[in-house]
């Protein structure tokens, strides 16, 4: 075929659109193996590199002159994490950094000493003679976590070691470290969507008949088929895989006895307790809140299931619960027009509760900014228990550059069972903006608009067999780059 440059042009169009933003389930999700350790050290690096840069900036922006970060090995900061290097497992002797807001070509922003001796202290003050900042930010806001990192006895020996002259410019500006944790990187969105789409490929072969025998398989047994999966792909994750199957009393967050998210909110008696979970079964609409970690960062996701009968395909999953997934993605939708940067988490819970209900939507939202932790730094949209706002962190303005969890629940009466089922459901997006008003909030990977489906042939010799090939599963782990 003779190829011309329209149509060379063409075809890198169709796959450069192809490849960009799918905004809604794809195809099926693949694995994507990670790099060497050693490579994977490098590109953390880097992203790291690219954050730091933009302290002196952040600094500006939140009107200090400099920000302090101090701790001593195993008693680190919250924010060292989000700061330290691929090759750095904890902070060493004392570790302390001095970040100023001033940078021109003749000085340095930043300085690092890790150090026992008193020369440290000597160090740090004749660089604060030099500099002279105004104002000097450290770690101590009494409510937010991001924000309070430095250790109480860390705060006793600043005290004692810098003299009066320095110790009345210390400031309490809890947005910096924040929008520091909060900030992501462009250069970070390939990777993250590489870690979106091998959740979802994990959930996809986790509710499908490649792990799930109705009538056999637990609920318990999905979530550590899950873990191990993690594990054989050499990822980790922040929180134990939560599989439930929804029934009309699943997810009621009105309801102490409830079923809490464990994600979301753990009561302060949390017993440790052997969960054998609940046996699927054919007809079972299934639930699942999983997230997992690499390359330093975090995903969070919330899908639902369906055991379809034997012999049954994609078109008899019922009515009702089809509909309730779709008005669950219309929920979503409004969420994501309403995140506005700049208002307030409480300011956007009121737009958008106020937008379901004008729709006639019953639900909850308690969405949350993720990346570096599971539930990272930043303004929160309500939470389970709170729907008129939540106090302080609701209080935040949205920042650009976030990585977002849009996390909810709506109620929809399904008539086939003869009531009102809660579809939780929870997807990650990522803030771009480009120059002008070119604002938006893009689908890490995608969004769930279909069930994740368990079949059984109506003979079910074959079924492993033939569930195998339908999916496409490769070999496992057989994503790479
Ligand atoms: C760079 O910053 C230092 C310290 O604030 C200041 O003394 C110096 O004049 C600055 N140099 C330039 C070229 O702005
Ligand atoms: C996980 O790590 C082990 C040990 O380095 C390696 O042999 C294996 O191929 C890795 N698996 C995947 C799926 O990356
Ligand atoms: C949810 O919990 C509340 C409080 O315990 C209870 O009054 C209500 O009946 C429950 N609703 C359902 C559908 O289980
Ligand atoms: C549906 O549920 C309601 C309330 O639980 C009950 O009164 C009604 O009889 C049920 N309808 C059918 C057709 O089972």
């Amino acid at each position: 075929m003779r190829l011309t440059w329209a149509g060379v042009l063409a075809a890198l169009l169709v796959r450069v659109t192809a490849v960009a933003e799918p905004e809604s389930w794809p195809h099926l999700p693949r694995y994507y193996t990670l790099p060497s350790l050693r490579e994977q050290a490098d590109i953390q690096d880097a992203w790291t590199r690219e954050r730091r840069d933009k302290i002196p900036a952040i600094l500006k922006k939140h009107g200090v002159d400099a920000w302090l970060v101090s701790q001593r090995e195993y008693a680190e900061e919250t924010v060292f994490w989000s700061l330290k290097s691929a090759r750095q497992f904890s902070a060493r002797r004392r570790t302390t950094m001095l970040f100023l807001a001033s940078d021109n070509d003749t000085t340095a922003s930043s300085y690092t000493w890790v150090d026992n001796t008193p020369k440290l202290w000597d160090e740090l003050i004749h660089i604060l003679d030099a500099r002279r900042p105004r104002s000097i930010a450290v770690d101590v806001d009494p409510q937010i976590a991001f924000s309070s990192g430095l250790h109480a006895g860390e705060l006793k020996a600043i005290l004692a070691e810098l003299g009066e002259h320095w110790i009345k410019r210390l400031v309490s500006k809890p947005l910096v470290a924040i929008e520091y944790i909060a900030t992501q990187p462009k250069s970070r969105a390939a990777w993250y969507r590489r870690l979106q789409s091998t959740a979802w490929a994990m959930i996809t072969e986790a509710f499908s008949e490649r792990v799930i025998t109705p009538g056999v398989t637990t609920t318990a047994d999905v979530e550590w088929w899950l873990r191990e999966r993690i594990q054989e792909m050499n990822y980790t994750t922040w929180f134990h895989p939560d599989v439930t199957i929804i029934d009309e009393h699943a997810w009621n967050l009105s309801s102490t006895a409830s079923m809490m998210p464990s994600a979301v909110m753990m009561g302060p008696d949390l017993e440790i307790k052997e969960e054998t979970g609940n046996v699927v079964n054919y007809g079972d609409m299934l639930h699942v809140d999983f997230g997992v970690t690499a390359l330093g960062m975090n995903t969070d996701t919330q899908h639902l299931g369906y055991v379809l009968h034997p012999g049954e395909t994609e078109d008899d999953v019922p009515r009702g619960l089809v509909e309730g997934l779709r008005k669950g993605n219309r929920a979503q939708d409004i969420v994501k027009a309403n995140m506005k940067i700049g208002l307030t988490g409480n300011e956007i819970l009121k737009n958008v509760l106020g937008q379901m209900h004008a729709e006639g939507i019953e639900g909850r939202v308690y969405s949350h900014p993720i990346g570096d932790w599971g539930h990272s730094a930043g303004t929160l949209i309500g939470m389970t228990n709170l729907q008129d706002g939540v106090p302080i962190l609701g209080d935040i303005p949205l920042l650009p550059s976030m990585y977002y969890s849009v996390e909810l629940l709506v109620e929809h009466f399904v008539p086939e069972l003869n009531a009102t089922l809660r579809f939780p459901l929870e997807e990650d997006i990522r803030h771009v903006s480009s120059e002008g008003d070119g604002s938006a909030w893009l689908w890490a990977y995608g969004r769930q608009e279909r069930f994740h489906l368990v079949h059984t042939p109506l003979s079910s010799a074959s079924s492993a067999r033939q569930g195998h090939e339908r999916l496409g599963f490769n070999s496992r782990g057989g994503g790479d780059l």
